[in-house]
């Protein structure tokens, strides 16, 4: 049975909690796989809203949920979120969510290292200020804190000795206060008994899942534009967020991955700094931010709006392997007359179809636009091909020649019900 990756080709915030929320009612199981609570995914189902940042959008439905070892975990705000989703009627226990007993833990001085860094650095990222860059930088650096060391005391108390002697002379040469070792053993230790019940070996239960013939649903933060190795470095999360990070990120080997659905708006946005070449900093922008809603479900910032950019999504698809694409936000174009597509970029007096890796080329790419025309009327709801307008038949068509993708799914409002498959995403 073919399992699924969902991942943003954009730069986060497509609809891809939405989109794993509608999905997995073909599901049996919904793994989380990279990033941490930087993410921020918004879920209506009939007129409920569900905010979740670290777990499996899956639970929504009832469906079990796995963190996987590639995220960076902090361990106190999932425990605020199962406290708030819970109120919310929702069930989490350690029956419906496994936490990868691997997954590094993000810490309060991560948070305090991801500020200073922010304000020193020259070109700031806007990142999340959620210290998930410096939870990843400890994993590279061999010294994070992992779920696992909850369970061993004396190993906690060993590693963050070693934690504390890398990050607090930092700390003092930045002329901020130093972490004390026995607060932070006692965070840790408090967290322990609320946090352990729900771990195991997650990659073991994938492997059992699969060969019990049960369908995985890989469900992707963040974005290939915002992957550390192939995004808009340096304006990038920490970690892979490309959809090969499904199977490093949850212990399981590519071949188990099954189909990629690439999640993309009708338009492009993005949270932070860095390039942007279709962005619109003038009023059409405004227009798009107002009528899409598009203030960050996280941090509530405003992002940045522009043009669907096709020559980046078909950049994206092919790193992350995309066969089919989602489509979302379409009726949030509902009132434009004109609607521009970006196929390929002017660099340095030449047109090229793909985006430069030189930082300098990328804020300088020039996008190539064609236009198409607007349908003037509201495609919100609707959930039938034929009922959309010609000209939205067209655009999306469009899309799909530019992306050298198919879009298997469109959607036309938040909630759940609306969206239009035209094909099963699942299969090949
Ligand atoms: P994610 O991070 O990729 O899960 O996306 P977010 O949840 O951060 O942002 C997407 C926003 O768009 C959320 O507020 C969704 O409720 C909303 N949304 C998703 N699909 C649609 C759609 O087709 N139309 C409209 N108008 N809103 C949508
Ligand atoms: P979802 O899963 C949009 C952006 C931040 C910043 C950069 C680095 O909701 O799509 P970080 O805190 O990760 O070090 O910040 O990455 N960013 C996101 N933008 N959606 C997200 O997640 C994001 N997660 C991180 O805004 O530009
Ligand atoms: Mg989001």
């Amino acid at each position: 049975m073919a399992n699924l990756v969902v991942s943003g080709v954009q730069w986060g915030d497509e609809g891809k909690g939405k989109m794993v929320d509608w999905l997995c009612e073909q599901a049996d199981l919904v793994v989380r796989f990279n990033g941490g609570h930087n993410a921020g995914h918004t879920l209506v189902v009939d007129g409920k809203v569900y905010k979740l940042a670290l777990l499996p959008s899956g639970l929504v439905r009832g469906k079990p949920g796995v963190i996987g070892n590639g995220v960076a975990l902090d361990a106190a705000a999932l425990l605020a979120e199962i406290e708030r989703v819970r109120a919310q009627g929702l069930h989490v226990t350690p029956e419906t969510l496994l936490i990868a007993e691997t997954a590094i833990l993000v810490l309060p001085l991560h948070s305090a290292i991801d500020a200073r860094q922010e304000q020193n650095r020259s070109c700031k990222i806007g990142t999340t200020l959620r210290g998930i860059g410096p939870a990843y930088e400890d994993k590279a650096g061999r010294r994070a804190i992992r779920v696992c060391d909850l369970a061993e005391a004396e190993t906690l108390s060993t590693k963050l000795d070693d934690l504390l002697a890398h990050h607090n002379p930092w700390f003092k040469g930045q002329g901020l206060p130093v972490f004390e070792k026995a607060p932070l053993l006692d965070y840790l230790l408090d967290l322990a008994p609320r946090i352990l019940p729900f771990t195991g070996p997650a990659w073991l239960k994938l492997h059992q899942a699969g060969q019990a013939g049960q369908r995985i649903l890989f469900e992707g933060a963040q974005a290939a534009m915002l992957d550390v190795d192939w995004g808009t470095y340096p304006f990038v999360t920490a970690s892979n967020t490309t959809a090969a990070a499904a199977a490093s990120g949850s212990g399981l080997g590519p071949a188990a991955l099954g189909q990629v659905l690439g999640v993309c708006k009708a338009y492009t946005t993005r949270v932070g700094a860095g390039p942007f070449p279709t962005e619109l900093s003038d009023a059409m922008g405004d227009r798009l931010r107002e009528l899409g809603g598009e203030y960050g479900t996280n941090t509530g910032r405003p992002r940045r709006c522009g043009w669907f950019d096709a020559a980046l999504v078909r950049q994206s698809a092919k790193l992350s392997g995309v066969t089919a694409l989602a489509l979302t936000k379409l009726d949030v174009l509902d009132t434009l007359d004109e609607i521009r597509i970006c196929t390929a970029y002017r660099v340095a007096g030449q047109t090229q179809a793909h985006f430069p890796a030189g930082l300098a080329a990328q804020f300088q790419a020039e996008p190539q636009y064609e236009t198409l025309e607007g349908w003037r009327v509201s495609t919100r709801g609707i959930r039938d091909w034929a009922k959309l307008p010609p000209a939205a038949q067209r655009y999306i068509q469009r899309i799909e020649m530019l992306t050298d993708t198919p879009v298997d799914l469109i959607s036309t409002g938040p909630e759940r019900h609306d969206t239009i498959r035209l094909k099963d995403p699942f299969m090949a």
